[in-house]
């Protein structure tokens, strides 16, 4: 009895001592050490010895299981300890490697650029509104005083979708300007009013470093009783003066747009030399910032407002040409070219 003990015993501690995972080892503990295990068989079997041998095999088989319980204790420890070093072998982090740059995208400048300018015409108490760039030659062109006859066409070249015209509204168009929005507003809200639309506009153009068949534009309406161009003049002093955080003058010089009467050029005073007269502005101090004028009294007409009650002014400016003045840019066609390198300046 005493030699099957110790040869259990020995075949146990090999057994636990090859396993090479927890599940084998598991299965050894079971074999041995489990309700139905052999030493418990053993141990079980200890009451009907005979009374001589009872002590000696119970406290040979009792310190047997002992040492196999530490055996299964220690190699668990072991098994369970190579288990994490061989993850972490595989799964190491090389803490002291330089990392990977992180690419952040961020908004182009020109849309940063006409947030600011949104921001700045909220902030004295204008509406942001928004219209197609797909536009119908009414709103285009008729309701704003340029029927299909007037030459002013001509200035405006753009883009005729190949679709039937309809009969109130006629062909449809990419617009040539944001000017459309003034009728679609005045149609919408009434008077009085005060809006700003910033947005894409489009037209036929010989592309060179000064025009592009795309690009952006900010038009600006004030409708109300008693408006004059003072007021003209007082907002967008404020505004370019908030834009460029210094004081730019504004002025006024004769212009033509048939939907303004009278029709006006607005420059800003040069945010380079500050109107003392330097290359960029060519030596004259002044600025080409805007077209504006006084709404033409058939354009307020045709948005449904009487202009014997109410008058108003309107402007255009290109958001474009803003930004590049703004930031030194040369080139209008790297606006939206898609050159990475450009936008990445910003
Ligand atoms: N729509 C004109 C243009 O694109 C600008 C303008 C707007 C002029 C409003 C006067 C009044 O050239």
């Amino acid at each position: 009895m005493k030699e099957k003990l110790q040869n259990l015993q020995k075949t146990a501690l090999k057994e636990i001592f090859s396993a090479k995972d927890l599940k084998t080892l598991k299965e050894v503990a079971v074999a041995y050490l489990g309700k139905k295990g052999k030493l418990t068989e053993i141990l079980h079997g200890v009451k009907d010895l005979p009374a001589e041998s009872k002590p000696i095999i119970g406290k040979l088989s009792n310190e047997i299981k002992v040492e196999l319980e530490k055996a299964f204790a220690d190699k668990n420890k072991e098994i369970e300890n190579l288990e994490i070093a061989k993850s972490l072998n595989e799964e190491w982090i090389d803490l002291t490697a330089s990392g990977e740059k992180y690419e952040y995208g961020h908004l182009h400048p020109l849309t940063k650029t006409q947030h600011e300018v949104e921001n700045i015409f909220h902030g004295m108490g204008f509406m942001v509104a928004d219209g197609p760039e797909v536009e119908c030659e009414k709103y285009n062109f008729d309701d704003l005083n340029i029927p299909a006859t007037h030459p002013a066409r001509d200035m405006q070249d753009t883009f005729f979708l190949d679709k039937k015209p309809d009969v109130k509204l006629g062909k449809l168009v990419l617009r040539t300007h944001t000017s459309p929005v003034q009728v679609r507003t005045m149609l919408k809200y009434g008077a009085p009013l005060k809006i700003i639309v910033p947005g894409r506009v489009f037209r036929n153009e010989a592309l060179d470093a000064c025009h592009e068949h795309t690009f952006d534009q900010v038009e600006g309406l004030m409708i109300d009783k008693e408006i004059s161009l003072a007021h003209l003049k007082g907002v967008m002093a404020e505004f370019l003066s908030k834009l460029f955080e210094k004081e730019v003058k504004v002025r006024f010089r004769p212009g033509y747009f048939p939907f303004v009467e009278p029709g006006l050029e607005l420059d800003m005073s040069c945010t380079i030399c500050g109107g003392v007269g330097c290359k960029t502005c060519k030596h004259a101090g002044w600025l080409e910032f805007m077209g504006a004028g006084m709404v033409h009294p058939n354009v307020l007409k045709a948005g449904g407002i009487d202009p014997n009650v109410y008058q108003g002014w309107a402007f255009g400016f290109g958001l474009t040409r803003l930004i590049m003045m703004r930031y030194g840019i040369d080139d209008i066609r790297v606006l939206n070219g898609g050159d990475l390198r450009f936008v990445e300046q910003f």
